[in-house]
């Protein structure tokens, strides 16, 4: 029990909860708001929420499926049969890929969400998560909140942020239950070889390991370069399960919706824990998702043309500031090392503090991102340029 201000007992949470490392987004919130209450005007480049709308045809998609009755009660569980063709499709054209729409398919409310449940359906109490250590919070928390272990597994941008399966210590690997890759990744923008894919699921089929491909930002990709699925190497299909994301690809990140691709078995296990937890997603969402894919190519273009044009006006800003920074090949997001003599957070509230820019500290990612920040590309090309003005304006430089 803990006492409350107005001297009601309330119950505690769960320690797994409690215990949690800080939410570093929650922190940067708070500094956002004692900025704002100072009366900065903030060009806010932390989270990585897409700025811009959804195409007006996967709108008008939406609201039609609404005025269906149809539409009004609760969701089929594993998605609309339309929907999940509607992947299968997809995954032929783009990726190569054929998958089976009844048992290879799976729609989900966001891969946030799949990646959650994913953990929750396989990881038990002592069990391992294998989670490379600059990684998108959930990969490791929702580990953490089953009252499993992260044995995390060292990147850098030497090894090109891509790790190595040779030293995971035998006693991890005799309770590692699942692998996280996410390439394009988030925060440092590595893109993965398939000769890397390769030794991840050979690793994975040999020790009996699944391997969790979060596919986010496959579709945000630049100077030609395109992402495989996990799906396309040989062997895969039988250990692997890929999220993809509508969020970044269609600027969908309020519609929440997802979908999960890949073994069957596995997929099965993920539905039957979503079926003890919640619904299907909401019918007319997966309609604007059917809307989407039906014309992917025409709005992936402008929505990859946009980041790509983002990206170059933040890269080429760094580097006018002394920043050594390669062009990321994809997501959405500059991965910067922090000036001498800061810390992630402290630069990160200096740059608050100085220039009224917002970026996100490299600890949020875990302990590897320590020394770096990311600024996401989720203002227009003329804020970017306020934002790398005002640094120069400040005299901000990487020596
Ligand atoms: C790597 C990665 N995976 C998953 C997600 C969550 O996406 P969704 O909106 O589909 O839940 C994000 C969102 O930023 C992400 O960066």
């Amino acid at each position: 029990m803990v006492q409350t201000s107005s001297e009601h007992q309330v119950v505690q949470a769960t320690s797994r909860l409690v215990n949690l490392p800080a939410y570093v987004f929650a922190w940067l919130d708070e500094l956002k708001e004692a900025a704002r209450a100072r009366g900065a005007k903030l060009i806010d480049l932390g989270m990585g929420n897409p700025d811009r709308p959804i195409p007006e045809p996967i709108i008008k998609a939406m609201q039609q499926a609404l005025d269906d009755p149809a539409n009004h009660g609760y969701p089929a569980f594993k998605g609309k049969d339309a929907f999940r063709q509607a992947v299968a499709t997809w995954m032929k054209t783009r990726y190569g890929v054929e998958v089976d729409p009844r048992k290879e398919v799976l729609c989900i409310s966001g891969s946030k969400e799949g990646l959650a449940n994913i953990t929750m359906a396989y990881v038990g109490e002592g069990e391992y998560s294998l989670v490379p250590d600059i990684y998108y919070p959930v990969h490791s928390r929702a580990t953490w909140l089953v009252g499993g272990k992260v044995h995390h597994l060292f990147v850098n941008a030497e090894n090109g942020f891509l790790p190595s399966f040779d030293n995971v210590p035998d006693e991890v690997l005799a309770k590692a239950r699942l692998l996280f890759l996410n390439y394009p990744n988030n925060p440092t923008g590595a893109v993965a070889t398939r000769e890397f894919y390769e030794k991840a699921v050979a690793f994975c089929r040999q020790h009996g390991i699944v391997l969790v491909s979060d596919l986010a930002y496959g579709e945000i990709t630049f100077d030609g370069y395109v992402a495989p699925s996990i799906l396309e190497i040989d062997g895969a299909r039988d250990v692997a399960i890929e999220f993809h994301s509508f969020s970044k690809s269609f600027n969908m990140a309020g519609a929440r919706i997802g979908f999960a691709v890949g073994n069957s078995e596995i997929l099965h296990q993920l539905y039957a824990y979503r079926t003890n937890v919640g619904y299907g997603t909401p019918s007319a969402i997966q309609e604007g998702a059917i809307a989407a894919l039906t014309n992917a190519r025409l709005y992936l273009k402008d929505v990859v043309a946009n980041y790509e044009a983002r990206r170059d006006v933040v890269v080429h800003g760094f580097r006018s500031l002394g920043w050594k920074t390669e062009s990321p090949k994809g997501a959405m997001y500059a991965w910067l090392p922090v000036p001498k003599g800061f810390s992630s957070a402290e630069w990160t509230e200096h740059l608050i503090n100085t220039v009224d820019v917002v970026v996100s500290p490299g600890h949020a990612f875990g302990n590897g991102g320590e020394g770096y920040f990311r600024v996401s590309l989720v203002s227009p090309e003329e804020k970017l340029l306020e934002a790398i003005e005002r640094m120069r304006q400040q005299g901000i430089r990487y020596e």
